[in-house]
């Protein structure tokens, strides 16, 4: 099971740079992906001739095809969009809806259970889980048959270093996490930093998604999106558009960590760090 994880993409704005974007659809499309993830910040003003430009860039993008991916629900190109606060700017959340058909996606195959959460308001930037969404993210979760379950939002849920002032991380953040844990949660996936990282809670990931299409990256990073495989190890791969460099972590995953201890050491990919980041050291910005 192969999860692609791209974030704020920021189409049709000034910081989106057309190279990358080309080469991030590549790229991706290389990975024959069961599964491609947003986390929000698909446009940047919540208009509709952004819309239209990110609607057409997000057509571009392919995953496996169904009849080898893993259970895929749905056709041809499955992918799971969740909106950020770039996107429900301007009433954009009603483009936003008509386009993806809701704001609180799920996804599922056998073993994998994907949920996806609204973390972002009308023209403020601030992100917050509702009361009602609580109660209905507990429901998801709770299901006992998936292995692994991945939570999927736009805001943070943990600060991340280097990336300024903490302005915006979900201002219920607490309950969230403790949610996450008390659900089983295995994965988090976010974006809105701009900032890739990996926190380490427990056996929970909480993983931050750079920007693989603006040159609005942070602190001194770089143009990069994520791949999740989960198999009998789980390993999370960093890949800078830019220079197509990865850095790969092996993640310590509630249902993968006796199967990652009992393969030999020879025969695991090679990962950069056994343990958890710095996700991203500091990179030159060219
Ligand atoms: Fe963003």
């Amino acid at each position: 099971m192969r999860i692609v994880h791209i974030t704020d993409l920021h189409v049709a704005s000034a910081g989106f740079v057309p190279e990358w974007g080309e080469r991030l659809i590549r790229s991706v499309n290389a990975q024959q992906a069961d599964l491609i993830v947003v986390t929000g910040d698909l446009v940047d003003d919540g208009l509709e001739h952004e819309y239209v430009a990110a609607k057409r860039f997000l057509d571009q993008f392919e995953t496996r095809p169904a009849e080898t991916a893993a259970n895929g629900s749905t056709g041809a190109r499955r992918m799971l969009v969740v909106p950020g606060n770039h996107d429900l700017r301007y009433n954009g959340g009603a483009l936003f809806d008509r386009i993806f058909g809701g704001r609180q996606p799920t996804w599922r195959s056998d073993d994998v259970l994907v949920v996806g959460a609204d973390s972002a308001a009308p023209d403020v930037d601030d992100g917050s889980i509702s009361a009602h969404q609580m109660v209905t993210l507990a429901e998801r979760l709770s299901e006992a048959t998936a292995k692994t379950k991945i939570l999927a939002l736009h805001h943070h849920i943990m600060p991340i270093p280097g990336s300024g002032r903490d302005r915006d991380i979900v201002s219920n953040a607490g309950d969230v996490l403790h949610l996450c844990l008390e659900t089983g949660v295995d994965v988090v996936l976010t974006g809105h930093m701009h900032r890739p990282w990996i926190w380490r809670l427990d056996d929970l990931h909480v993983i931050s998604g750079g920007t693989a299409t603006t040159n609005r990256y942070k602190g001194g990073t770089y143009p990069a999106y994520g791949v999740l495989d989960l198999g009998e190890s789980a390993i999370f791969t960093e890949i800078n558009v830019r220079d197509e460099s990865t850095r790969a972590w092996e993640l310590q995953l509630r249902n993968t960590r006796r199967a990652a201890e009992s393969i030999p050491s020879s025969d695991r990919l090679p990962i950069e760090s056994a343990g958890l980041p710095p996700a991203v050291a500091a990179s030159p910005v060219g």
